[in-house]
């Protein structure tokens, strides 16, 4: 795969690589996007009935068996080679920071170290009223979800729904490593949710270089900003491979 000369020395010479991560990262680990038309969750599903705090209160059990099936879901997954990329380029970089929409823990598992989970994480659970992460609970088929066992509430998926606060400290950091980093990789977002869709922007601002890669990207671009329409499971490996071959 072709990929501009200029971007790949950026990229071997950068200090400090910040990297955005949507749903497109996990595609092809067979987890649906939100918003792809044909196979996006979004296409079968509504967020109002499904990942808001009135959608929970209005129906807990129906929030929480759609959760309880991505789980399922996410269980089976595999990291893909984009986030094998991803993981490998802290190898190659001084400072990665890597920031997720994703909830699915995929980078983690596939190596990378530290990344700033922005929407929170599928595989954990917390108390719905305490806010406190519970790690064991009483399984009950009939009363779902099941309940918090220190104060008797409803158990929730520790995700951040629409009209939610995303986690303070990992918003800070985001912000700081897209305004302290030389190049701003964002992958695999559609960039229509906020807060994280204005990192890219602000990462130009800041002076960094910028490619946008995923597989509708429409804007026409010249450096500092590229666009990228390509799978991250393929872009990526040969992004690492054409800065550092062998
Ligand atoms: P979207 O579903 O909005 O966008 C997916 C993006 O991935 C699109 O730009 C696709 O072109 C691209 N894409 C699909 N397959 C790809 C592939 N193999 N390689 C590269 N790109 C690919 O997903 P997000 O931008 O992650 O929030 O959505 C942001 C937030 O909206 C999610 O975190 C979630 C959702 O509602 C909450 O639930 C709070």
């Amino acid at each position: 795969m072709e990929i501009d000369t200029g971007l790949v020395e950026v990229l071997q010479h950068a200090r400090h690589v910040a990297v955005l991560t949507g749903a497109g990262v996990s595609a092809e680990s067979g987890i649906p996007t939100f918003r792809d038309a044909q196979t996006g969750m979004w296409a079968r599903f509504s967020p109002e009935d499904l990942a808001s705090p009135e959608a929970f209160r209005r129906n807990p059990q129906l929030v929480w068996e759609w959760y309880a099936w991505r789980r399922e879901l996410v269980a089976h997954a595999v990291p893909n080679p984009g986030h094998l990329a991803l993981a490998e380029l802290e190898r190659h970089v001084p400072r990665i920071t890597l920031i997720t929409q994703n909830v699915d823990g995929l980078h983690q598992r596939a190596g990378s170290s530290a990344p700033i989970e922005l929407h929170g994480n599928i595989g954990r659970v917390t108390c719905s009223v305490e806010g406190t992460v519970v790690d064991r609970w009483a399984a009950s088929a009939d009363d779902l979800p099941p309940r918090c066992p220190r104060c008797g509430a409803y158990l929730r998926p520790d995700v951040v729904w629409f009209g939610e606060l995303l986690p303070a400290a990992a918003l800070a950091a985001a912000w700081e490593a897209a305004q302290s980093c030389d190049l701003f990789l964002s992958v695999g977002t559609s960039g229509l949710v906020e807060p994280a869709a204005s990192l890219p922007r602000l990462a130009l601002q800041a002076g960094a270089t910028v490619a946008v890669i995923n597989l509708d990207v429409t804007t026409a671009a010249r450096p500092p900003l590229y666009t990228i329409n390509a799978p991250s499971g393929v872009l990526l490996p040969a992004l690492l491979r054409a800065a550092w071959p062998g």
